[in-house]
């Protein structure tokens, strides 16, 4: 399959102030060899060097009397830090370790193709979160599981792939500074189960080497039932001695054939998945034998907390499945081992376009802990509508938990700075498949590119990384950037208004997630309700209700339990509400529901229209693919516009105050 370049290509020609005499690189380390990691670093800037500014970088020994870039090793930088900097026409790119002239080198490029002038160039940039890694589903048989552009391009047929694509992916990875990677599906069904025997290990080494070259961890998703399934016990009980037993040898011998290793992700009793309740033994069980296992080779056990009852009756009011993750979890905290980390997803439903934080973020203290995010749209438009992420993870990350006076965002919790943790970070549910484009939507790459730079600066705004990854990618122009931007910018404020209203979330069709459904999900199992009837709409989850707003610590826990305190914005999510109630906002929550709906979908027409307009402009083959994606958009948000309005006007049977054409 072929494939481009994304953010990285550089055949897109550009000036750029104070490289005019750039012609020399050197490195100059501390007597060690070059590594990997160095040589790409080079090679990387050869490349864009010489594709973008037509300059051929020479190596060499020392600058001397030319200018050029010198990328040195020194001592005293955090790692995976560097600082870039400009003195008298030489460029130093300067780290403690050769990740960090790696992303120093990554660094300088972006600079030159965003436009900055090299002359005053001065750079220091550490990454804030020690994690931060994807999340592929992909499974063995090439399939993606929620994946909306094309097919794995790490399996095929039960195979292994390691080829020029891999290269690209790790490059473009690297470059935003993402350091680790899980290949497959936390769902390890079949082939997978074997990814940690003879069968693929030799396989699985080839590209962790090529990650490793980018610094990036190669992890595996593990199947927690693998001794049963692989036919060497019957069981799968965490404290029993020959479960224990197996693990060891197995971990010893992954580790010994894939050195660059960075451990497991695992997904267990969830969903189906097998898990340490079988044996009535806890996570905290099933987590530290894995972990205990994986020491010896500084291994990492990555354990989600995505447990709940998926056998729900949807008469049952007390059951909640937010409420799921925090009460599985909660009780263990501090018993897990220091290799183990709890990943838990930005919201305590799943993925939703609005969610509260997930309280475990300020519940647990002394665990460590990761925060997942999903940048494949599966329930924000599958890649087919645009929907820009950065904002709303901003807004996560940004929430403050109150677990302490100070440095209580979850910000603060995953980067480390709350409770002193070194291993903790960001992961998430990644958006790439072998489509040319790699994302399907060529805007979703927005996301890929997005989530790197956010992990590694925080401090970024989301306007900021668009802007930056508009520019890499388009190159530079007043028209496509002002567009682009207001496109990004508006997208997921759009989605929201014309899908799911106030936090209530879902209302899709079943399995495949897309498009509107209003009941789809009312009757069934998954605890997944928005409990609308004639007179109202929205879970009760306050003190009268499943208690889950308590679950949050003050005031918080006061806020959501409280309709009149609520953010309107996540109003259903936490309460049942009649549909003539008030919002802040003055509106009714029917006419709000109208409201919204009509406007998304403008919002969408405003920025399709202004996208049309980029033809000719635009290189044509992404330009094609976006209008094809576009147009389906704007029809796609008709429907759920006129779905939802229709539903509940025929509900309720109050009528829009404005009088608009409501099925
Ligand atoms: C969602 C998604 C599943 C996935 C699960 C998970 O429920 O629909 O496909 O397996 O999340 O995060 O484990």
């Amino acid at each position: 399959m072929e494939f481009e370049q994304a953010w990285l290509d550089y055949t897109k020609k550009a000036s750029c102030k104070g490289s005019e005499d750039i012609k020399y690189i050197c490195v100059k380390t501390r007597g060690e060899e070059q590594d990997e990691l160095i040589k790409n670093g080079i090679l990387e800037l050869q490349r864009a060097f010489a594709g973008i500014l037509g300059i051929e970088l020479t190596v060499c020994q020392n600058l001397g009397e030319g200018h050029g870039i010198c990328l040195t090793l020194t001592e005293g930088i955090q790692t995976e830090a560097y600082h870039v900097y400009e003195n008298k026409g030489e460029i130093t790119i300067e780290a403690s370790d050769s990740k960090g002239i790696l992303y120093g080198a990554f660094e300088l490029i972006r600079q030159v193709r965003i436009g900055n002038p090299l002359g005053g160039l001065d750079l220091f940039k550490a990454p804030k979160m020690p994690m931060r890694m994807l999340n592929h589903w992909d499974n063995m048989d090439g399939s993606i599981e929620r994946g909306y552009s094309g097919e794995s391009f790490f399996f095929k047929q039960d195979r292994i792939l390691v080829d020029e694509r891999t290269v690209t992916y790790a490059r473009l990875t690297a470059s935003v500074g993402i350091n680790a990677v899980v290949i497959n599906n936390v769902n390890v069904k079949d082939a997978a189960t074997w990814l940690i025997t003879e069968r693929y290990l030799d396989k699985v080494k080839e590209l962790s080497d090529i990650f490793a070259g980018y610094g990036i961890k190669l992890y595996m998703s593990l199947n927690y039932a693998a001794p049963i399934e692989l036919g060497e016990l019957d069981s799968a009980d965490p404290l029993s001695e020959d479960v224990r037993g197996w693990w060891k040898r197995q971990m010893e011998l992954v580790f010994n054939r894939v050195p660059n290793l960075g451990g497991f992700l695992i997904k267990a009793d969830s969903e189906g998945r097998p898990g340490p309740f079988t044996y009535g033994r806890t996570h905290a069980d099933g987590a530290n034998m894995l972990a205990e296992a994986a020491a010896p080779y500084g291994g990492k056990i990555i354990w989600r907390c995505f447990v709940y009852n998926c056998q729900q009756d949807w008469r049952d009011y007390k059951t909640d499945r937010a409420r799921s993750g925090y009460d599985n979890f909660k009780g263990l905290d501090g018993e897990f081992l220091d290799n183990v980390i709890l990943q838990i997803k930005n919201g305590p439903m799943d993925f939703q376009v609005r969610e509260p934080v997930h309280p475990l973020f300020g519940g647990m203290t002394q665990t460590n802990q990761m925060l997942e995010v999903q940048i494949a749209q599966e329930y924000t438009g599958q890649q087919r509508h645009l929907c820009y992420l950065i904002p709303m993870f901003k807004e996560v990350l940004k929430f403050r938990t109150y677990v302490q006076e100070q440095d209580d965002t979850v910000e603060d919790i995953v980067s480390g700075r709350t409770f002193g943790q070194h291993n903790c970070g960001m992961a998430a549910v990644a958006n790439t498949g072998d489509d040319a484009n790699w994302t399907g939507h060529d805007m979703a790459a927005a996301n890929w590119y997005g989530f790197g730079r956010l992990a590694f600066e925080p401090e970024l705004s989301a306007e900021e990384i668009a802007k930056e990854w508009i520019r890499l990618t388009f190159g530079i122009d007043k028209q496509v950037e002002e567009t682009l931007l207001f496109m990004l910018m508006t997208s997921w404020k759009a989605y929201e208004e014309y899908t799911s209203p106030l936090g209530i979330g879902w209302m899709v069709n079943p399995n495949y997630h897309y498009g509107p459904s209003v009941d789809g999900y009312e009757y069934s199992r998954w605890g997944t309700y928005h409990r609308a009837d004639h007179m109202g709409i929205g879970v009760d989850r306050s003190r009268e209700g499943t208690g889950y707003a308590l679950l949050y610590n003050e005031p918080n826990a006061s806020v959501y339990d409280d309709k009149e305190k609520c953010p309107d914005e996540l109003l259903l999510f936490f309460h049942h509400i009649p549909y003539t109630w008030k919002l802040k906002s003055g509106k009714t929550v029917i006419q709000h529901i109208y409201d919204t709906h009509f406007d998304g979908v403008d919002m969408v027409d405003e920025m399709v229209e202004r996208f049309m307009k980029l033809e000719g402009i635009l290189p044509q083959k992404p330009y094609l693919r976006m209008v094809e994606r576009f147009t389906h958009q704007k029809e796609h948000a008709r429907e759920w516009r006129d779905q939802i309005n229709a539903y509940f006007y025929r509900k309720s049977g109050i009528s829009d105050e404005k009088g608009r054409e409501i099925y």
